[in-house]
């Protein structure tokens, strides 16, 4: 069912029947959220304003552990950039394909992005699903939410496309409705088997994309030339209390950066440059080309 990412038409025909989330909880009391004009609010009273972008600010700051949490302008900025340049691609593509595999035959289905960044991968699934969505109109309504605790990733996202709820939140405590998702992707993020546990439905899955121990390891070699590379970063999470494990796939491969602006974006958007020391950033910014392996596992988990 799924071919590359480029293979799908145009967006402007699809995504008509990919609705606004449903499903959107008060942080403060978890009571559903409506809209309200400009606002959405709880019987509570308590309310959040729908920025002038169009996401939602979900995030009190009884839930923050800093004042700007999550990744930096420059990181989303660099990321960004970096991501438009199709590099990683092939990483879009194996993510839509697992989607697609898993998206429920019918009823009304939500998908969530647990730490969407500024959004790149959470716009492909979109694009595919819109592609989808005229086929399932009879079937149920599909809804995107893409959440993230930083600010400026989520500003950056809602350029990405509109019809995604987009919303600045905690993984911690996703702002949603108990048993209402339907699959969760957390990509290259920050993982809560607790608060993804509470949000999805029974038999909801989770979709987990890691960094495999190879990935970058050309770049770890530049910058951290003291480095052995059983000390270097590799899968993590092979066990999620309270989901069983359904299946484990590698993607590998090597390509060539040969432009300065991107491998500094790399750089900028991993978090290498805020570990390295400044001879190994020096290193880093005197290349010109780098050739880099992908290394990167899908894991799919299923609620219990
Ligand atoms: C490595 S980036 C990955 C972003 C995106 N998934 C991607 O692959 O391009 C990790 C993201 O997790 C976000 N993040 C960190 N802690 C979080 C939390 N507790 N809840 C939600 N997002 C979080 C960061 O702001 C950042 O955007």
């Amino acid at each position: 069912m799924a071919g590359t990412v480029s293979d799908w038409r145009p967006r402007d025909t699809l995504i008509k029947l990919i609705t606004r989330a449903n499903n959107l909880a008060c942080p403060i009391d978890g009571l559903k959220l409506d809209r309200i004009g400009k606002q959405l609010s709880c019987e509570n009273g308590h309310s959040y304003d729908i920025a002038r972008q169009g996401y939602v600010n979900l995030l009190p700051v009884q839930h923050k552990r800093s004042k700007q949490p999550g990744d930096s302008k420059v990181m989303v900025v660099a990321r960004s950039e970096f991501l438009d340049s199709g590099v990683y691609q092939p990483i879009a593509d194996k993510l839509v394909e697992t989607v697609l595999t898993l998206l429920p035959a019918d009823g009304e289905t939500c998908i969530l992005d647990a730490g969407c960044g500024e959004g790149y991968y959470f716009d492909t699934v979109f694009t595919a699903l819109g592609e989808l969505a005229g086929e399932r109109a009879s079937k149920g309504e599909l809804s995107l939410i893409g959440l993230d605790i930083s600010k400026d990733a989520i500003i950056q996202a809602t350029k990405r496309n509109r019809q995604t709820s987009w919303i600045v939140g905690t993984n911690r405590q996703p702002p949603l409705l108990d048993n209402s998702v339907d699959i969760i992707l957390c990509m290259f993020g920050f993982v809560s088997a607790t608060g993804f546990e509470k949000v999805l439905k029974p038999g909801g899955k989770i979709v987990l994309v890691d960094p495999g121990i190879e990935h970058l390891k050309e770049l770890r070699e530049i910058i951290y030339p003291e480095v052995k590379k059983s000390a270097q970063s590799g899968s993590r999470t092979t066990e999620l209390p309270g989901f069983s494990s359904l299946k484990t796939e590698k993607l590998r491969f090597t390509t060539e950066i040969s432009d300065v602006t991107q491998i500094n974006n790399l750089l900028l958007m991993t978090p290498h440059f805020y570990r390295a020391s400044k001879a190994g950033r020096e290193a880093a910014s005197r290349l010109d080309t780098l050739a880099i392996t992908i290394d990167v596992t899908f894991r799919v988990f299923e609620k219990t």
